[in-house]
């Protein structure tokens, strides 16, 4: 299934499906990757691996977030896209993309869902104190970080965590989660639950 990833930044969990799309039995090929981005560190990952990418720069849409959009989806069906991959995406989607699409658009989001959508989510989870803490790849909907859940991976917050430390926890869980969510996704097999850790898809 040609995949596309959408990113604005680093880049690791794109990374992270690039990876995983060269062995064999996976169920997906990344047919382009696209930033708004255009500094997003992860476009050079990206050409590094022979990858097709495209920057869909938002600021000369100003205010028209449909019409960016509207380029982006020009772009996703060129290229051949038939899954989108939001990793680390931060722009917030209209219902036109997210009904066009709907379906088949995956996101990744830093905390365990329905638990703190939204930005600073490590920093929230530890003034809320919670003992667990994780990420989460659902179907994006109109919603921000709304959608039928389709895995997390949950990790421990450990005395004396800050934020970075926790975020990198669960960072290094984004990058097993994603690519077994979308394996299971395609491949519809059962439910996985990996290792005996707290990742679960399905
Ligand atoms: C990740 O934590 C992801 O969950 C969130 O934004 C971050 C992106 O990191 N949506 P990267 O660009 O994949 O390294």
């Amino acid at each position: 299934t040609p995949v596309a990833l959408l990113i604005s930044g680093r880049g690791s969990n794109a990374t992270a499906l690039i990876e995983a799309c060269k062995a064999e039995n996976f169920p997906a090929r990344v047919c382009i990757v696209i930033s708004n981005n255009p500094e997003a560190p992860g476009l050079e990952v990206a050409r590094q691996a022979g990858l097709r990418t495209q920057v869909v720069d938002h600021r000369p849409f100003g205010k028209n977030r449909e019409a960016h959009e509207q380029a982006l989806h020009a772009c996703l069906t060129e290229a051949g896209a038939e899954l989108i991959c939001l990793a680390g995406y931060m722009r917030l989607l209209t219902p036109w993309l997210t009904s066009t699409w709907a379906g088949r658009m995956l996101n990744i989001h830093p905390s365990l869902l329905p638990s703190f959508p939204g930005l600073h989510t490590h920093e929230r989870a530890l003034e809320a104190g919670v003992r667990l803490h994780g990420c989460t790849v659902h179907i994006v909907t109109e919603g921000m970080d709304e959608g039928p859940v389709l895995g997390q991976a949950a990790v421990p917050v450990l005395p004396g965590d800050t934020a970075d430390a926790l975020a990198a926890r669960v960072l290094k869980q984004e990058h097993r989660l994603y690519p077994a969510v979308v394996k299971h996704f395609l491949d519809k097999t059962a439910p996985a639950c990996q290792g005996g850790e707290a990742l679960l898809v399905g």
